[in-house]
Parts: C-alpha cells; sequence; structure tokens
C-alpha cells in the first residue's frame, strides 16, 4: 500500500482538490483507494457530497473516541473510500492535547485496519497541529501542493523542517515525494519563474541526508481551470463532472506520473 499524506500548512493551495481527484481517479484505474479527511474544513467530504447526519461517525471518533477506521468510512465510488470529518474534528486538537502519543493515533488506526488498500491519502488541514503530525506519522509520502507565487519557496522551507522533525522523532519512513504546482498560470513569468525556483531547489537538494532528496517536481501542472472549482458543489470529482476539461486532463496526467512512480528503496 502506498500511503500518501497532501500536506501544505498554507491555505488554498490545491491540497483538497488534489487529494480527492487524485483519488477519484487511481481508484477508476482500478486501484483501491481510501481517502483521509483530516480537516475539520470538511471539504474534501464535502467534496464527495456526503452530507452529515449528526450521530453519523467520523474522523474526530477515530483519533478522539477510539472508533475503528472500518466504523467510519463509507465507500464513495466504485474502489473508494472515504474517512469523513466533520467540523467537530477542530476540536481534536485541545481534546487530544494531555493525550500520550497523540501524534500517533492514526497511525496505529491504521495498523489495525481490517481492510487492504493499494493507495491511502490523508487531505491535511493548512496548519501544523496535531492533525497533521498525525497524518504524518501514519503515511510514508507526502505530496506539496505549491501555488506558484513569490512566497511559495518561503514557506515551502519551513514545511521541510516540519517533516524533517517528523522523520527524526516519529516516522522514519517519511518522505517527500513530490511536489505539484497547482492553479498555474503558465502565461505568467511569475509562474514560470517560481516553477523553476522549485525545480532548482529540489534538484540542489538531490543525494542530502534530508527526507525530501529523492522528491520531484511532477512534470504535469495543474492549470487554473474554474471547472475544478466548481465540481465540489456537484458532490463531484472533475472527471464526473467535466470529463473534458483542462482540469481533468491535468489530474489525468499526475495520476499517470504518480502510478508510474518507482517504489523507494525495495523495503
Ligand atoms: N487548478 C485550479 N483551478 C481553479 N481553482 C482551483 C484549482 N485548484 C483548486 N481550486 C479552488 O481553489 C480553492 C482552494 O483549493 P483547495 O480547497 O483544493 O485548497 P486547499 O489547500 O485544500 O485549501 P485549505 O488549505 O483551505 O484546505 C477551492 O475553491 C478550489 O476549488
Ligand atoms: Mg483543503
Amino acid at each position: 500500500m502506498r500511503t500518501i499524506a497532501v500536506m501544505n500548512q498554507k491555505g488554498g493551495v490545491g491540497k483538497t482538490t488534489t487529494a480527492v481527484n487524485v483519488s477519484a481517479a487511481l481508484a477508476a484505474s482500478g486501484a483501491k483507494v481510501a481517502l483521509i479527511d483530516l480537516d475539520p474544513q470538511a471539504h474534501a467530504t464535502l467534496h464527495f457530497g456526503v452530507t452529515f447526519e449528526a450521530e453519523f461517525p467520523s474522523v474526530y471518533d477515530v483519533l478522539v473516541n477510539d472508533e475503528p477506521l472500518s466504523a467510519v468510512r463509507r465507500q464513495v465510488a466504485e474502489n473508494l473510500w472515504l474517512i469523513p470529518a466533520h467540523l467537530d474534528l477542530a476540536a481534536a486538537d485541545f481534546e487530544l492535547s494531555s493525550v500520550f502519543g497523540r501524534e500517533m493515533i492514526l497511525r496505529d488506526k491504521i495498523a489495525a485496519d481490517d481492510m487492504q488498500f493499494d493507495y491511502l491519502i490523508v487531505d491535511c488541514p493548512p496548519s501544523l497541529g496535531v492533525l497533521t503530525l498525525n497524518a504524518l506519522s501514519a503515511v510514508e509520502e507526502v505530496f506539496i501542493p505549491l501555488q506558484p507565487h513569490f512566497l511559495a519557496l518561503h514557506g515551502l522551507s519551513k514545511l521541510l523542517q516540519t517533516i524533517e522533525l517528523v522523520s527524526k522523532r516519529l516516522n522514519s519512513k517519511l518522505r517527500v515525494s513530490g511536489v505539484v504546482l497547482c492553479m498555474f498560470e503558465g502565461r505568467t513569468s511569475l509562474a514560470k519563474e517560481v516553477a523553476g525556483d522549485v525545480r532548482a531547489f529540489m534538484t540542489s537538494e538531490r543525494g542530502a541526508e534530508s527526507p525530501w532528496s529523492d522528491a520531484v517536481v511532477f512534470e504535469t501542472k495543474i492549470r487554473r481551470n474554474v471547472r475544478l472549482a466548481e465540481a465540489p458543489s456537484f458532490g463531484q470529482s472533475i472527471f464526473d463532472y467535466d470529463p473534458r476539461s483542462n482540469g481533468a486532463e491535468d489530474y489525468g496526467a499526475l495520476v499517470e506520473e504518480i502510478v508510474a512512480m518507482r517504489p523507494r528503496g525495495g523495503v
């Protein structure tokens, strides 16, 4: 199973759009996929049109009330299961503050799970709190969506510091495997410049002893496409909402790259 957290502490960079549409495309290709919504905003949950009856448990109950993943997940498409979030997840940070090993809860729940998946994808919130730490402790790969504007690299270094700490203290298997350029506007020179800078930075880190030394900047850039922004209100992935859109084309191409990545280390 490949386990991937889609993470960036900066808000609105394309995490959820990437997590949802990558999950949908992988599932459509025949892989068995679990998507964990670890954001109290519950945007990934809403994106699949999952509406919430108050009594139905969510990922909050997995983290705080010791529910198993099986009690929470629901199938949202062929081959695709969602572990939904609800606004109450916002309280988890506080409620877990005195719990020993609180960063490891999700990892243990995944290890104890009885269902086998090919991909487990976690949509992280825009913060570096206990929810994101749970995601980083539970996965082996991180995808970082970046919106190419001039502070993008600045935020990236902060994020990489966090990943380095987690890899040293909580999860030695953690690696950044890919950077996804989202909301790309190829006609602007700024976008091209930032994309070039990100590539140059990642290339300069090759061979270093860091969790991102093998990271790629995906060739596929996700272009800005209004259809991607519209799809969530219809509770559909871009492939159901508008399969002919640039958004569907770009996420389709990205998933081809993801599937073709060679597994690390062979362990
Ligand atoms: N390529 C794109 N083209 C146009 N709109 C996009 C694109 N990608 C994402 N959006 C829209 O931009 C907004 C932010 O995207 P998204 O929710 O994926 O970011 P996020 O990083 O998950 O945000 P948050 O940090 O709040 O969780 C959403 O309204 C989304 O529909
Ligand atoms: Mg999001």
